[in-house]
């Protein structure tokens, strides 16, 4: 006898499936990240990642395991390769190349679609009943792909988008103000990136609209500049982004897997509305369930909000219309 049977007496017949399992397809600087906040959050009962470079994803799932102890992680395992993701309610796709210092997300297209071609159909084969959470950029465009390659539904594909960027904007508006960023709400939609709309007419802080608090609107702007620049800001430093994509990814991931209805600004197929009248992905606000996103929701625009988001989303086609299937 070894010593585990010495300390159990088996009682369940197989071990139970997991029913919350969370995948990451690209264990980079991002993915890490987007893993580690998803753990620390307690979501997800069994965390995979994949990534081609398999001597990398086996010591990043060792590094983490070595933390099971201490933050009572679920079961971590990870691949070179998809089949590790298999059975999973959520896949993050955060595989691919980044921008380079000063370079725009859009200018990564050729290169991730290519690996995008190469993950999508698998990952939903490996997991025909998940959401596909794109993050890998330009991740309009390539949640536009993704869903396309997927085959899903357009409820179950939806990216990233501004749910970053929003955060930013809170955390700068907050800052101004001497509040929290979770004090202050606003929405940033359209491209996750330099086109991108703040939407001041509903902004608020401490339950008050800023419209009425008065100030230079030409101040507020400024900090919508400074949301788009603050990326490149952190690139320039650092090389990459990683740490609130992570955490805004695990925020995401809790409405997804948890079934809560919260509103989050993500990349969904916009056609039909607000004059987008192609197939975009770009940012609303969406109601974020179990099964994708569960509602859009019709937002106020001012006329000049209105005409930015339109030019927003003529930036997307622009890219978008070259691409091929
Ligand atoms: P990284 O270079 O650190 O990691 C990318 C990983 O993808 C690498 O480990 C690489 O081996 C892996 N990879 C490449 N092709 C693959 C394939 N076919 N299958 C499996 N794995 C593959 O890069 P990063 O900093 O983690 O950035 C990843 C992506 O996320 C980039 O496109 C970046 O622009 C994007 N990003 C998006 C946001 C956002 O807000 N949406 C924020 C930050 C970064
Ligand atoms: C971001 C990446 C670079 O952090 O898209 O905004």
């Amino acid at each position: 006898t070894d010593a585990r049977s010495e300390l159990l007496q088996p009682c369940a017949q197989a071990p139970a499936a997991p029913r919350a399992k969370v995948s990451v397809v690209g264990a980079g600087a991002v993915g890490m990240a987007c893993a580690v906040s998803i753990l620390l959050r307690g979501l997800g009962d069994e965390l995979a990642l994949a990534d081609l470079d398999a001597a990398r994803v086996r010591a990043e799932v060792l590094d983490l395991q070595h933390g099971a102890a201490l933050a009572r992680l679920p079961a971590v395992v990870g691949a070179g390769d998809l089949s590790v993701t298999a059975g999973s309610r959520l896949v993050v796709l955060s595989a691919g190349a980044r921008q380079r210092e000063g370079e725009s997300r859009l200018a990564l297209l050729q290169r991730n679609v290519a690996v995008f071609r190469g993950l999508v159909a698998d990952a939903v084969r490996l997991s025909p009943a998940c959401t596909l959470l794109v993050v890998s950029n330009p991740v309009d465009v390539l949640t536009y792909a993704a869903w396309r390659l997927s085959g899903l539904p357009p409820a179950r594909v939806l990216g990233s988008g501004c749910n970053l960027d929003t955060a930013r904007l809170r955390f700068l508006l907050g800052r101004r103000l001497g509040l929290h960023a979770e004090s202050c709400q606003g929405w940033v939609l359209g491209e996750h990136g330099d086109s991108s709309v703040a939407v001041w007419s509903g902004a608020q802080a401490a339950g008050q609209p800023l419209a009425a608090l008065g100030g230079d609107p030409a101040r507020w702007a400024q900090l919508h500049r400074d949301v788009v620049a603050g990326a490149h800001e952190v690139i320039r430093g650092k090389g990459y982004t990683s740490w609130a994509i992570g955490l805004s990814v695990a925020d995401l991931a809790e409405s997804l897997l948890r079934d809560l209805r919260r509103v989050h600004p993500v990349s969904t197929l916009a056609r039909g509305l607000y004059g987008v009248e192609a197939d975009v992905f770009l940012s609303l606000p969406c109601v974020l369930g179990g099964g994708g996103v569960a509602d859009l929701v019709k937002i106020r625009l001012s006329p000049d909000e209105r005409a930015r988001l339109r030019k927003s989303a003529d930036t997307l086609w622009a890219v978008q219309k070259e691409l091929r299937f």
